[in-house]
């Protein structure tokens, strides 16, 4: 496949000058390739920082306005909705998830009332943000239970759709819950409604800030190695996409991102569908926080993002995604 030979051959040639490196340049960012998370908080005119993720935010509602025009005005085709839920509506159910007026809900309808289809919509089906013990579905004597979940996520995932959500993302890794969630859907009247299937999600240690922005951090008892999947496979990644993509997902996710990119481009290269990497927030915290004390250059973050593109990410989900201006010119 390698063809030439030196001192013919000298491939410094086409990378002496910045015209022609642009020229063969064989992977690029734009704007349509990033998930906006946002963080919602109740009460009002608040924008609170989060101590793990330097220049991330939780917003009330009353402050969300100018941070989705500004994602609209620069063309990210989609945000994604996560919780800081307070402590009195947690329970050990998790009932809050499937409240028409939880805070989820609210900020649904506020943007879709306000902005249309100008944007996308996209939120996460799971238990965690909601549960008095941090797990994403129920638990009984420490363990997540399979099919007793699947019944509440169906009923969050209609509530979401009900209240104007495009894209429906469990993000659980319960066995079976797509094919049950695209049933109840399109049952429902809700054909429409996309699902982009957490399918590969790590049991990962860099899903620590997030926890703290959601607040489920000091609750969360034992971790998630009996559901989230072994970081020691990659095999049995396929396996979960697979399924999935027989269940009804029309995207899958590969969660966290830098650390898994054999698996996003062994997705990609399988199964040829829209493939969504996380850039998950203990990625982006580590990044953030070296460059802000000059351990690193800035550009790292260019590059980290370059990467899952060059894997075969159709997009990335990064915090990133609201100071975009700055990092791909
Ligand atoms: C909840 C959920 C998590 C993340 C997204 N949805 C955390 C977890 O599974 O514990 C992590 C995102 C991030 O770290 O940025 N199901």
């Amino acid at each position: 496949m390698i063809t030439g030979k030196f001192p013919n051959l000298r491939l410094r040639r086409s990378r002496k000058n910045d015209w022609s490196r642009r020229l063969i340049e064989e992977n690029n960012l734009t704007s349509s390739d990033f998930i906006l998370p946002i963080f919602l908080i109740e009460g009002k005119n608040k924008k609170q920082k989060i101590s793990s993720m330097p220049g991330v935010y939780r917003y009330t509602l009353d402050k969300l306005s100018p941070f989705i025009e500004k994602a609209i005005r620069n063309k990210i085709p989609m945000i994604a909705l996560f919780p800081y839920t307070n402590s009195r509506k947690k329970n050990e159910l998790g009932t809050e998830s499937l409240n028409e007026d939880n805070l989820v809900c609210k900020a649904i309808r506020l943007i879709k009332k306000k902005y249309k289809d100008q944007i996308g919509i996209m939120c996460d089906v799971a238990l965690d943000p909601y549960t008095s013990h941090g797990h994403d579905g129920l638990l009984k004597s420490g363990y997540v239970l399979n099919d007793e979940t699947i019944q509440m996520l169906i009923n969050q995932s209609l509530v979401q759709a009900q209240m104007g959500c495009d894209v429906i993302a469990p993000s659980d890794m319960m066995d079976g819950r797509i094919g049950e969630i695209r049933k109840a859907l399109d049952k429902n009247g809700l054909k429409m409604t996309q699902i982009l299937s957490y399918a590969v999600k790590y049991a990962s240690s860099y899903y620590g800030p997030f926890r703290d922005a959601v607040g489920s951090k000091r609750l969360l008892r034992g971790d998630k190695k009996n559901y989230q999947m072994d970081f020691r496979n990659s095999d049995e990644a396929l396996r979960e996409v697979a399924l999935d993509i027989k269940e009804g997902a029309d995207m899958v996710m590969v969660k966290p991102g830098l650390p898994y990119l054999d698996i996003i481009k062994s997705v990609k290269e399988k199964f040829k569908i829209p493939v969504m990497a996380y850039q998950v927030s203990g990625e982006y915290s580590l990044l953030e926080n070296s460059v802000n004390k000059n351990l690193v250059h800035k550009d790292i973050i260019l590059e980290n993002l370059i990467s899952f593109k060059r894997a075969g990410a159709n997009a990335i989900i990064s915090y990133y995604a609201d100071r975009l201006n700055d990092i791909i010119k």
